[in-house]
């Protein structure tokens, strides 16, 4: 028996940790579950207590990021899925609701990178971009949102956006439109979705250090050989263009995504949150580093 001031904080510590997951009970899809932006959000979501459906077209993404989070203290299942093919989108929502019992957090990071410009793009690679940014998005909101209103959950979605979704990026044509028109997708569906409690909100990543997702990927078992050096010189250019001199890693990027999950964010629909290190804000002719 512990004397009555210990046992009031022990009961009082056990409150507080119990707090501090802040999506306790709560269901996360994310799509994209890649080792980097979308794995590091999704293991973010189950260290604050969600349950997690990893979606990958790729179904290694899928299996070994749900894979690690069953050997936390969460609960996940992988589901291999092509965010564009509307079949395979609703069957990835009805085996969330089979293993949950329905979503909560629904986060569409899904992308890929082809930089081309509007000269060089042919139309089918312009089609296929922007079909995985946006319309797998839509496709992903209109099911999820269905099952929220269906099952009067007051979700909360979040968009992946890009700092180039903010800005002209030479070359990279379809990437900058689809993240642009995210946006625009993110208010939209923010303002329709509102008389449902369903808050939609978008989350701006920019370049990231490489660390953390090299270190997921070993983590899950991958055997990855970098080149140091090379690595270094490929994103220290971004390091120190940035205002912050440090880019982001996924978990800032994971706890954001947290933070417009959950209750602290209740007031918060419609908006972007950049965790950018300052990219955005800057001003075009300032050089943070130059000495
Ligand atoms: N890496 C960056 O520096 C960076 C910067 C800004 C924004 N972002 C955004 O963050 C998100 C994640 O980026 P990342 O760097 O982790 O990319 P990534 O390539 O590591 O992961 C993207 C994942 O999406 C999956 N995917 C692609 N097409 C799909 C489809 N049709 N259906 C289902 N899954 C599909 C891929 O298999 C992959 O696992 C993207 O939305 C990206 O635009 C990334």
């Amino acid at each position: 028996m512990l004397p009555n001031g210990a046992a009031g904080a022990l009961s009082q510590w056990l409150r507080l940790s119990g707090e501090k997951m802040k999506l306790k009970g709560k269901v996360g899809l994310v799509t994209g579950t890649s080792p980097n932006i979308g794995g590091g959000i999704a293991e973010t979501l189950a260290a604050e207590g969600a349950s997690v459906v990893c979606v990958d077209s790729r179904a290694e993404n899928a299996a070994d990021c749900a894979r690690y989070i069953n050997s936390t203290n969460a609960r996940a299942i992988a589901v291999t899925c092509d965010v564009t093919d509307e079949n395979q989108v609703a069957a990835a929502v009805i085996a969330a609701r089979e293993a949950f019992g329905g979503i909560d957090v629904l986060v569409n990071s899904a992308a890929f990178f082809n930089k081309k410009g509007v000269i060089d793009m042919t139309l089918e690679e312009w089609r296929r971009q922007l079909a995985v940014i946006l319309t797998g998005t839509f496709l992903f909101t209109k099911s999820v949102a269905k099952l929220m209103i269906e099952q009067q959950r007051k979700g909360s979605i979040i968009n992946i956006i890009s700092t180039a979704g903010h800005q002209g990026e030479p070359d990279n044509i379809a990437y900058c439109t689809g993240k642009g028109g995210l946006l625009n997708f993110t208010r939209s569906a923010a303002m329709e979705l509102v008389r449902h409690g369903i808050r939609v909100n978008s989350l701006t990543p920019t370049a990231t250090d490489p660390a953390e997702s090299l270190e997921r990927a070993a983590r899950w078992g991958r055997t990855i050989s970098v080149d140091a050096n090379q690595l270094k010189r490929l994103f220290e250019p971004f390091r120190t263009r940035v205002p912050m001199q440090k880019l982001p890693s996924p978990s800032d990027y994971g706890r954001a995504a947290v933070f417009l999950a959950s209750e602290d964010a209740g007031m918060i629909t419609g908006t972007d949150l950049r965790v950018d290190a300052g990219a955005i804000a800057q001003y075009w002719a300032w050089d943070p580093g130059a000495k």
